[in-house]
């Protein structure tokens, strides 16, 4: 199977060094390549030859929600799908299991398709809850061939504390068993261990934050995913 790599931006780059980006980038054949700008960088990123994806999408198709934008608004853009539920989401501005179904449902309505992450926090993990809270995230994520789920620890995110590939198989395992879909692996991916997660059976790509800012060391991890 192709493996699907995915770029963060987070709250990372404007138009102008979105541009900048893209004038520096190249990707090898053989992997499928998603980019994730902030919102006010999609216009500038869709004029450009790769996928584009937004960081999140509302449920409504419009309304008094500040600061929300809808799957249409996105459509209209050439936005090909959004990023659902990330760990920065729930822990900081409310997401729940229920919004985030309602999100992916809209967006995939809608024609986008979807990264939904889910992923244990380390008192979780410490606690021994891993699996149910993986479980009860992953059930409440609707089940559609234009969805992928990314399993990113949340401990291991911008942390440099990558999972060990046995600690993301074992995940990514449980995930499948409960959802048939790509499962893509997030927290502190980089080219020096894209390659060793990359190479587990049940990882079939990467959700990568910081090393995807910097267009030489993205490429370097879309080039280990065909090796
Ligand atoms: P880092 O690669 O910076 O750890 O971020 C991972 C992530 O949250 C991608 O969505």
């Amino acid at each position: 199977m192709t493996n699907l790599i995915a770029a963060n931006w987070k709250m990372f780059k404007g138009p102008a060094e979105t541009l900048e980006f893209f004038d520096r980038f190249e990707a090898p054949d053989g992997v499928d390549v998603v980019i994730c700008p902030p919102f006010v960088s999609l216009e500038a990123a869709v004029g450009e030859e790769w996928t584009i994806y937004a960081q999140n999408v509302h449920w409504a198709a419009e309304g008094a929600f500040t600061g929300e934008t809808s799957v249409q608004m996105l459509v209209e853009l050439g936005v090909q799908g959004a990023i659902v539920g990330h760990s920065e989401r729930r822990q900081w501005f409310g997401e729940t299991d229920e919004t985030v179904h309602a999100r992916c449902e809209a967006a995939l309505e809608g024609g986008l398709g979807v990264i939904a992450c889910v992923g244990e926090t380390e008192a979780e993990r410490e606690a021994g809850e891993t699996e149910a809270v993986l479980h009860r995230q992953v059930v409440a994520i609707p089940r559609h061939d234009q969805l992928v789920i990314a399993y990113e620890p949340v401990w291991a995110i911008g942390t440099g504390k990558t999972a060990t590939p046995e600690i993301a198989q074992e995940a990514h395992a449980l995930i499948k068993s409960l959802h048939d879909t790509r499962v893509l692996y997030g927290g502190s991916v980089k080219p020096e261990n894209a390659a060793e997660l990359l190479a587990q059976p049940d990882v079939d790509g990467a959700l990568v934050g910081g090393a995807s800012l910097d267009p030489e060391s993205f490429a370097a991890i879309c080039r280990a995913a065909v090796a």
